[in-house]
């Protein structure tokens, strides 16, 4: 398995930290500014405690839509890029796909760069909230819509993309059935999760009650209690897929390391891009429910996210989570 080189995780093989180096090694080692926002939509929007949270989505979904937001979300896809070798996608077309899909599409990131790379396809963006650009290449068309309802697609797609959906759909079963029914024979769907049960460490660097951990059991009680299922794991996705009836052609799971603690450049470079994505991370995902639902004053959420973001910055907790990474294919 070529993609992710030395970060693949399915091999066993443990993370090792490096004890002299912290951000050498590393070609790039000023990552803040290292990305843009595409643009910011003006349209109806809410705040809250500092961020700005789109109305369409208030009650569906928690994490704000500010540009702080859709610059933490570039980032991510650089991140993804870097994980995966530069693919943008790992499904196998030897020709550009018809009709290209991107579930909940953000900033519109990855619909774009997919649409530019393979110009023969025709790239749909959905999302609730509207923060897309509105300068787009021809081959890309993005529409506000929620993928929970039913879909209503003229065209039938040769690859549906989701990444990140775990904090926006609740009915994941029926979501990749819709999918399936949406997709032409041979198809793919790639998914693109991550493991919200807990973070880990391979050598006992990190405390049992590690502020992440801490953060994690109060952020996963609050989605479950708004309906969502923050506890699925590689398999429940493979699972679902199956039983919708996909074929599984690839898995992949990947150990992150958060912060630059780890040897090796490409998981040092991984961990310092997600410690900068994360300085904003955990306000966008925790604030509005450790306040609204999970019992936190903001000032204490504002203490348990800004304990989190330190831990990022020091070397003393060696600690990962799993990313997931599927492809599956609808049979001929
Ligand atoms: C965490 S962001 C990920 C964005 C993008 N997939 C990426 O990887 O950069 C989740 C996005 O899904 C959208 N979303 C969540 N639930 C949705 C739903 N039911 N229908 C459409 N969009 C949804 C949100 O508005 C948000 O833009």
């Amino acid at each position: 398995m070529s993609e992710g080189a030395d970060l693949v995780a399915n091999s066993a093989a443990p993370l090792v930290a490096d004890d002299e180096n912290y951000d050498s090694g590393i070609d790039n080692p000023s990552l803040a500014s290292s990305t843009q926002s595409l643009t910011e939509s003006v349209l109806s929007h809410v705040y809250e405690n500092g961020r700005r949270y789109h109305s369409k989505s208030v009650g569906r979904y928690f994490l704000p839509t500010d540009e702080q937001e859709q610059d933490r979300l570039d980032m991510y896809h650089h991140f993804m890029l870097e994980l995966l070798g530069g693919k943008i996608s790992l499904a196998p077309f030897d020709r550009d796909p018809g009709f290209v899909l991107d579930c909940g599409t953000g900033t519109g990131i990855w619909a774009l760069d997919y649409a530019e790379q393979h110009p023969a396809s025709v790239v749909y963006g959905i999302d609730m909230a509207p923060i897309q650009p509105s300068y787009v290449y021809p081959n890309v068309r993005f529409e506000i819509d929620d993928l929970e309802l039913d879909w209503t697609f003229r065209d039938k797609f040769d690859l549906i993309y989701a990444r990140l959906m775990s904090t926006g759909i609740k009915d994941w079963p029926r979501f990749f059935q819709q999918m399936y029914d949406f997709m032409n024979p041979g198809g793919y769907v790639e998914l693109s999760e991550h493991d919200l049960n807990g973070v880990r460490s391979d050598d006992g660097t990190m405390p049992s009650d590690t502020a992440y951990n801490r953060y994690l059991t109060l952020l996963t009680k609050c989605m479950a209690s708004n309906g969502l299922n923050p506890y699925l794991t590689l398999t429940d996705y493979t699972r679902m897929l199956t039983s919708a009836g996909f074929e599984i052609t690839k898995t992949l799971e990947f150990k992150i390391p958060m912060g630059g603690w780890p040897k090796g450049k490409k998981a040092k470079y991984l961990g310092l891009l997600y410690a900068e994505m994360s300085k904003t991370g955990f306000d966008a995902y925790g604030k509005s429910l450790l306040v609204k639902e999970g019992g936190l004053t903001v000032e204490e959420a504002d203490q348990l996210i800004r304990e989190c973001v330190e831990l990022l910055g020091e070397r003393k907790q060696h600690v990962y989570y799993y990313k997931w990474h599927i492809v599956a294919r609808k049979p001929e």
